[in-house]
């Protein structure tokens, strides 16, 4: 078990290079196998999900080369179509592959995903899309066996909730279907522009992603070497600015698309930190005496990110006032504000609604980490705190964030990791 040991009171200054985008890189890799060759991604960044997700791509017999950020990705040769449960319960979007081995293989067989455990995290809208485009799919227990009995023809697939995961599954399986497939209440996050354009890359035609509907026309692949740039994580980026508001001191973001969490920003500025914006370049100034933010109510992009939630209360726990907090996609998204409460934090939640009310001060303790953004917020909160923090299971942090105790260090924070 990785326990962080955090001494907080400490300011952040300098600067901190944005990793590459957890939710961008994972999809990617898994539809480098829709068509054969080779993919050469660069700024990649260096996680536990992305290390899962290069074991399932060995495991069906694609060869992994890997040098630093970048990984290369030969998929001309596929060897089965089956993801143990081992690999599949690894994280969520493990499932992912679903979509491209059907696309590939016309077969994919695979059980349900991992990932935090943010409360349900069904499926349904994923099998959904799929069937409609032409698959078999049979479920039992957790085991899903997919077939293509015919071929995959393109079809309206109208999305109940837009998904995520169930928009980046449509669009992949789409790419080799006949025809057209028109992706409607799509999920417009930018990870699925991103998506769309390494997508077109490989060959295949694929519009309107960022908005409400994607189309997609299959495609016949591209045989040539393609090479792509992963794009910066903006929940990262989110996570240590609200580091630095917490703690307070100044700290600037390279290599950012700060529009892709201008709702963040928005929500910082309104804490009293000044947010200076320049380019791909965000810088976060706090004097650690905030005012609480006025409501952050999460939704799908282009509202403010589920992901970000936890970082923002975590920045908002010292904060002069009261500031609430409503949660619209996960159902137990809170479970870690359990854990700030041994910090001294003052929280009040009930169903989707929290409500902080800031205190004086926050007193170090042991605390657990329940996932991978409430261990970040955990982090946040520690380094506002008096003395010591014992963060345990802090494992779940390793998932999304690159170094981040080491960037943190760099920042002068009195961090160390154990295990
Ligand atoms: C992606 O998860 C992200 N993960 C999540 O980030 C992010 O919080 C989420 O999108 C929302 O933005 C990756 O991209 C790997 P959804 P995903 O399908 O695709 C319900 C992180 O910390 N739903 O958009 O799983 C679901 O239960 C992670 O980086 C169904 O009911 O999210 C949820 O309530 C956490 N049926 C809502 O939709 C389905 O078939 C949104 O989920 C699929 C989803």
């Amino acid at each position: 078990m990785s326990v962080w040991h955090i001494s907080g009171g400490r300011p952040l200054r300098g600067r901190v290079a944005v990793q590459g985008a957890k939710n961008a890189v994972l999809p990617i890799m898994a539809a480098s196998v829709l068509f054969p060759g080779v993919t050469r991604l660069t700024n990649v960044p260096e996680l536990r999900d992305v290390d899962a997700t290069v074991r399932i791509l060995r495991r069906i017999g694609c060869a992994v080369e890997r040098s630093g950020h970048e990984v290369t990705i030969d998929s001309r040769y596929i060897t089965g179509a089956e993801i143990p449960h081992e690999l599949m319960r690894e994280l969520r979007s493990s499932v992912i592959f679903l979509g491209a081995l059907l696309a590939r293989c016309g077969a994919a067989r695979l059980s349900m995903p991992g990932g935090c455990e943010l409360g349900p995290r069904p499926i349904d809208l994923h099998l959904g899309a799929l069937r409609a485009l032409g698959a078999r799919i049979d479920e039992s227990g957790g085991d899903i066996s997919c077939s293509v009995p015919d071929r995959l023809r393109g079809a309206a697939i109208a999305l109940p909730i837009p998904s995520v995961g169930a928009t980046e599954n449509a669009m992949l399986c789409a790419c080799r279907a006949e025809g057209e497939t028109v992706i409607m209440n799509a999920a417009r996050e930018p990870e699925i522009a991103e998506l769309q354009g390494f997508l077109n890359q490989l060959g295949a035609g694929v519009s309107g992603a960022g908005g409400p509907t994607v189309r997609v026309r299959g495609g016949i692949g591209s045989p040539q070497l393609v090479r792509h740039r992963i794009m910066p994580d903006r929940i990262v980026s989110a996570t240590y600015l609200a580091a630095c508001a917490a703690a307070g001191g100044d700290v600037e973001l390279t290599g950012a698309e700060p529009e892709h969490f201008s709702t963040v920003l928005r929500s910082l500025s309104e804490t009293g930190c000044d947010i200076i914006t320049e380019g791909a370049s965000v810088r976060c100034v706090s004097r650690g005496n905030l005012r609480a933010p006025g409501p952050v109510i999460t939704g799908p992009y282009p509202g403010f990110p589920t992901d970000a939630m936890p970082l923002m209360l975590s920045a908002s726990l010292k904060a002069r006032g009261s500031s609430v907090f409503v949660e619209n996609v996960f159902q137990n998204r809170f479970r870690f504000t359990e854990e700030l409460r041994r910090l001294g934090a003052k929280i009040h939640s009930e169903g989707r609604v929290a409500v902080v009310t800031g205190v004086d001060e926050l007193y170090g303790a042991p605390v657990s980490a329940t996932d991978l953004r409430g261990g970040a917020a955990l982090i946040i909160a520690a380094l506002s705190a008096e003395g010591k923090t014992d963060i345990l299971d802090a494992g779940h942090v390793g998932r999304g964030y690159e170094r981040f105790d080491e960037n943190l260090a760099a920042l002068g924070a009195d961090i160390a990791k154990e295990g």
